[in-house]
């Protein structure tokens, strides 16, 4: 069953709210809230001093109503007389010093001393609520970022983590290039968290160890703390953390791995001019578990608090976005948060209903949501999850790697997969976005076509993956970047994309990273002229050239043919995308990055080439130049679907803040901004 709920946070308000507050929530199908993630100080006033009351009455009367609650483990702020009797479990910053608190998030996650109070209050809260039925599962901490700190338990355990990896110290020094600025370590002991400089300063090899590090201290944390809730609890329960996109990335597939879903916080931008990866954040959370997530936190009202305030949600984005969360394979969504907080840091993070208490828009739109979701039982839509036949591969290491040494101005590790994703959402192909070091084909996925960007740091499980798929006839799509690293974060000393390369059939004989400078690319491929010319119908300009930026390799082929070159620069007339057979396969290399029409008009003939079944089903609706051939979904518009058994359920969205009128496989759809129309066939 979907279900749709809501944050909330009953020690924000006076006692009196809570019948009145529920007693709405229940009117409006609310079906599950969540609750105290940050409430340790008014569980715990002092240290053994519980005070359950407000907590016990919030749960009994969502009890009451038939509403089920997931609790949290309050780490993410422990009190401050804990922080008093133990500073030393305050995290501290790369200068050296303590963290000052006041805000939250400050615990040092390898703490030990955090620990025991951790399991104190774990066990106080589990054992207390085994016994109410409606207490369903538990969200671990508040959105646990990889554990950069720099404390002397992490020191200690930051060396024991590499005495485990390496020989000895000479094997680390000689790995770390310690010789380059006679950083040599003397023994272990030297050793430390980084220093409080920028971190491409620092030698990548060390920081990417670091790094990893980091983000197991909060995989471990995690671990440890869904042991201790399973332990304590006499039932079943769901066990998670919510998590997002921070700096410090932890690693979401072991993250993930012992937790028994993937919960997301999904803060869609409400700027419409900057909307377009919010289905590429979705995809990419799916492809955590591979499987159905949750939304533990969803877009309720203009975001602000951490910043100036934003633009409030235009009509339509609260309904639009949860149920674009479902239609991606969200079986859960909590809306942040039910009334906006009248006190506290974030009073202007605005939640469904407003400061004056007053039903309004907001939250009418999040009921219309609940009724909608009501008309899709009926559809099957419960066991249903989206099956989709392309994939773009995301390696959390290197993204960790892009994001300690830059590669280019205004280039980063995503850009390229958010630009093909949105290249296959214009052709209304559903992509999973999956873990490149795992077997992606597990789970019976039957992928034709695999994007797999910036390949960046070496990775055996991959190299073996990809070959085997592009042998057993599959698509590859290669982009710059790839082959660069060893495990270590040092250069591997090999004609990129090395590891890569035989799949390629081509070598990169020189890289310019031209930033947001711009380079010419002249199509040499009749085909994709045309499907440039198809797509730029709207915006007729020359079809022969597209604009590049940010990254040119200059290639050179070997077994591949060459499908467009530079046109410009010293390298005028260089190879720039080549296509390659192996095995039964096919394997592009795009060097550069291109704008969209770029991306949509090379993958347009790659779908073409392809046999797809996902694409032939598009082969019917298509009305470019009456080419008949494919469907191109005006920008914004999404179509995704979720299957069971023989069941398909189609989901068409409009993410965009106009009006929009478009045919797909022979019929006129007319969407508002943000609508979502659901097709279920039996
Ligand atoms: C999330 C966080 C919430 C709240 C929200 C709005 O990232 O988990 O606790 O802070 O943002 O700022």
């Amino acid at each position: 069953m979907i279900k749709i709920g809501l944050d909330y946070y009953p020690e924000q308000w006076d006692e009196d709210f809570l019948p009145k507050d529920v007693e709405h929530m229940k009117k409006s199908g609310v079906k599950i809230v969540r609750l105290g993630e940050f409430a340790w100080s008014r569980i715990e006033k002092k240290e053994g001093e519980f005070d359950f009351g407000w907590l016990d009455r919030a749960v009994e009367e969502f009890g009451k109503a038939g509403i089920e609650v997931m609790l949290s483990v309050p780490t993410n702020t422990p009190p401050r007389w804990l922080f008093r009797k133990h500073p030393e479990i305050i995290k501290v910053g790369r200068g050296g010093g303590r963290e000052q608190i006041g805000i939250r998030g400050h615990r040092c996650l390898n703490s030990q001393v955090l620990m025991e109070y951790a399991d104190k209050i774990t066990k106080q809260i589990v054992e207390r609520y085994n016994a109410s039925e409606n207490v369903i599962g538990y969200q671990i901490d508040n959105e646990i970022e990889a554990n950069w700190c720099g404390c002397e338990t992490c020191n200690k355990l930051f060396r024991e983590y590499l005495q485990g990896k390496y020989k000895d110290i000479d094997e680390l020094n000689d790995i770390y290039g310690n010789q380059v600025w006679s950083g040599d370590f003397v023994d272990f002991e030297d050793v430390t968290t980084p220093p409080a400089y920028q971190n491409a300063w620092l030698n990548p090899a060390y920081m990417m160890d670091y790094a990893r590090f980091a983000a197991k201290s909060a995989t471990d944390y995690c671990e440890k703390i869904a042991e201790l809730i399973r332990k304590y609890s006499t039932k079943e329960v769901l066990v998670t953390t919510n998590t997002w996109f921070p700096e410090h990335l932890p690693d979401y597939y072991k993250l993930y791995k012992n937790l028994d879903f993937v919960g997301y916080d999904n803060y869609p931008t409400t700027d419409v001019s900057n909307m377009a990866s919010h289905a590429f954040h979705l995809d990419l959370m799916r492809g955590i578990k591979q499987d159905s997530f949750w939304i533990m936190e969803g877009l309720s009202g203009a975001p602000g608090s951490w910043g100036p305030m934003g633009e409030t949600p235009m009509p339509g984005m609260i309904k639009g976005y949860a149920l674009q969360a479902i239609a991606h394979g969200a079986d859960t969504v909590l809306n942040f948060r039910y009334r906006t907080a009248k006190k506290g840091a974030e009073m202007f993070w605005n939640g469904l209903i407003g400061h004056d208490n007053v039903i309004g828009r907001r939250y009418e739109e999040f009921t219309d949501l609940i009724d909608c979701i009501k008309t899709f039982e009926h559809l099957g839509i419960s066991d249903s999850k989206v099956v989709s036949e392309a994939a773009i591969l995301y390696n959390v290491e290197d993204e960790m790697a892009f994001k300690l040494q830059h590669q280019s101005d205004g280039m980063y590790y995503l850009k390229s997969h958010m630009a093909w994703h949105r290249a296959f959402t214009r052709f209304g192909v559903g992509v999973d976005v999956v873990n490149g070091r795992e077997d992606f084909m597990k789970k019976g996925k039957n992928y034709k076509i695999l994007v797999a960007p910036c390949l960046y740091i070496y990775d055996e499980v991959t190299e073996k993956l990809l070959h085997e798929f592009v042998e057993n006839g599959g698509t590859l799509i290669l982009t710059p970047r790839s082959g660069v690293k060893d495990k270590h974060n040092n250069c591997l000393m090999k004609e990129l994309p090395s590891w890569v390369r035989d799949l390629a059939g081509v070598k990169v004989k020189e890289c310019d990273s031209i930033g947001n400078k711009q380079q010419k690319v002249l199509l040499l491929d009749e085909m994709w002229r045309k499907h440039l010319s198809d797509i730029n119908i709207s915006k007729p300009t020359d079809f022969d050239y597209i604009v590049s930026t940010q990254w040119c390799d200059i290639l050179e082929v070997e077994t591949a043919e060459t499908l467009a070159v530079y046109a410009s620069k010293f390298y005028d007339g260089e190879p720039a995308v080549t296509v390659n057979s192996y095995g039964n396969g096919r394997v592009f290399y795009v060097g550069t990055y291109f704008d969209d029409v770029g991306y949509e008009s090379l993958l347009m003939s790659v779908l073409g080439k392809h046999d797809l079944k996902a694409i032939e089903a598009y082969k019917d609706g298509r009305e470019i130049k009456g080419t008949n051939m494919y469907t191109i979904l005006p920008e914004g518009i999404e179509v995704t679907k979720r299957v069971a058994g023989d069941r398909v359920i189609t989901f068409i969205f409009n993410d965009a803040p106009v009006r929009q009128t478009f045919k797909y496989k022979g019929n006129e759809y007319d969407l508002q901004p943000f609508e979502m129309m659901v097709i279920g066939k039996l």
